[in-house]
């Protein structure tokens, strides 16, 4: 069964890609290399001993994208990952956000609805959750205005799904609400490679313990939770990449009641800023250099997902630890780094 993953040598991409290997899957790759590396297929290789086949092209690029499924009509499934993701970046660059994120994924989804499989996972994102007034968060919690033309994205193309599935009952969807995803593949021959310096909090951190950083700034102290730094739901990367492929299983094997479906995937737990990093101390035996700072513009006080519907219905649960997480990281950080 042939699975279409578009940015499949980004982070999370490559992950997925290497789980629905290893579940069997026929896996074809676009990826336009704006955010990503052509070496990552050599590493999702010696993971998964299969060469998934790779295809460079522009999403943006619509007449391409419809000679791409014209020759891949087989597709049974699409694992839709590409999209700009820099927050900070998407506040200046507002209409190149737009139109990357929001016209390649209409470009997709018409392509999609003539498959005879027309199958369709999306990439959302806890964002659109804003500040939640409940924890932990239900996929019924409502959405909230955008902090950034980023989430923004989201918001809108989980719109774009709703009001296509509504409309075309041959398209079955899901979006995932992914909370923080950290981590890398345990054998360090994948993970996040984050352009410049880092926005997120672990690469930063690890970063610095490899030397490239001199100090992480904390920031901000002074939230209301038990140690006053920010409260996050840190999802192992390979645990979320799994969730991909339990999703797309259930779309093929048509155990959705409805043809959109969202759901939250995180841990159920949250973590401080602080904890992240006893953690990331505990499991690497460094000290870590870091110092509080100011508060960060727009940074939410505490997010952590209520899992009981991705639990129950999708049959899925986060295993890894943050402890795991934060050892696969810093192994990928020596990896990239020959320390
Ligand atoms: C951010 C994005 C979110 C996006 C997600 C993708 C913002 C406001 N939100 O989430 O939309 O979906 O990345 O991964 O940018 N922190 C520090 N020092 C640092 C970096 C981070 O203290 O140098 C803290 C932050 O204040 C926050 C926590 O670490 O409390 C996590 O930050 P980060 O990794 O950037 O993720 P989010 O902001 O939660």
């Amino acid at each position: 069964m042939k699975v279409l993953v578009t940015g499949g040598l980004g982070f999370i991409g490559s992950h997925t890609v290497v789980e629905l290997q290893n579940k069997g899957f026929e896996v074809v790759i676009i990826d336009n290399l704006s955010n990503s590396s052509i070496e990552v297929l050599d590493g999702i290789e010696a993971i998964s001993g299969v060469r998934p086949l790779f295809e460079e092209l522009d999403l943006k690029e619509k007449s391409r994208v419809e000679e791409f499924f014209k020759a891949h009509k087989d597709i049974v499934g699409v694992i839709h990952f590409a999209a700009s993701k820099a927050v900070g970046e998407s506040v200046n660059e507002p209409l190149m956000y737009y139109e990357n994120n929001l016209n390649t994924l209409i470009y997709v989804l018409k392509s999609v609805l003539h498959l005879d499989s027309a199958n369709f996972i999306f990439s959302s994102s806890c964002t659109v959750y804003g500040q939640a007034d409940e924890l932990p968060i239900l996929e019924s919690a409502p959405v909230k205005p955008a902090e950034s033309p980023y989430g923004n994205t989201k918001q809108i193309g989980e719109e774009i799904i709703v009001d296509t599935c509504k409309v075309r009952s041959n398209l079955n969807a899901i979006s995932l609400r992914y909370f923080n995803p950290i981590g890398a593949h345990a054998s360090a021959k994948i993970g996040e490679l984050p352009l410049g310096v880092p926005q997120n909090l672990v690469p930063f951190i690890t970063q610095t313990a490899a030397g490239l950083r001199e100090q992480l700034a904390v920031f901000g102290d002074d939230y209301p939770t038990p140690d006053g730094t920010c409260i996050r739901d840190y999802i192992h990367v390979v645990d979320l990449a799994k969730a991909h492929v339990v999703a797309l299983q259930r779309l093929l094997e048509k155990k959705n009641p409805e043809n959109y479906e969202v759901f939250n995937i995180g841990t159920g737990k949250g973590s401080s800023v602080l904890e992240v990093i006893q953690s990331f101390e505990k499991v690497t035996g460094l000290k870590l250099n870091y110092k509080i700072a100011e508060r960060r513009a727009g940074d939410v006080i505490q997010a952590f997902a209520d899992t009981s519907k991705s639990n129950e219905v999708l049959g899925w649960k986060a295993e890894l630890s943050l402890d795991d997480a934060m050892e696969s990281a810093w192994k990928w950080e020596k990896h990239i780094r020959n320390i």
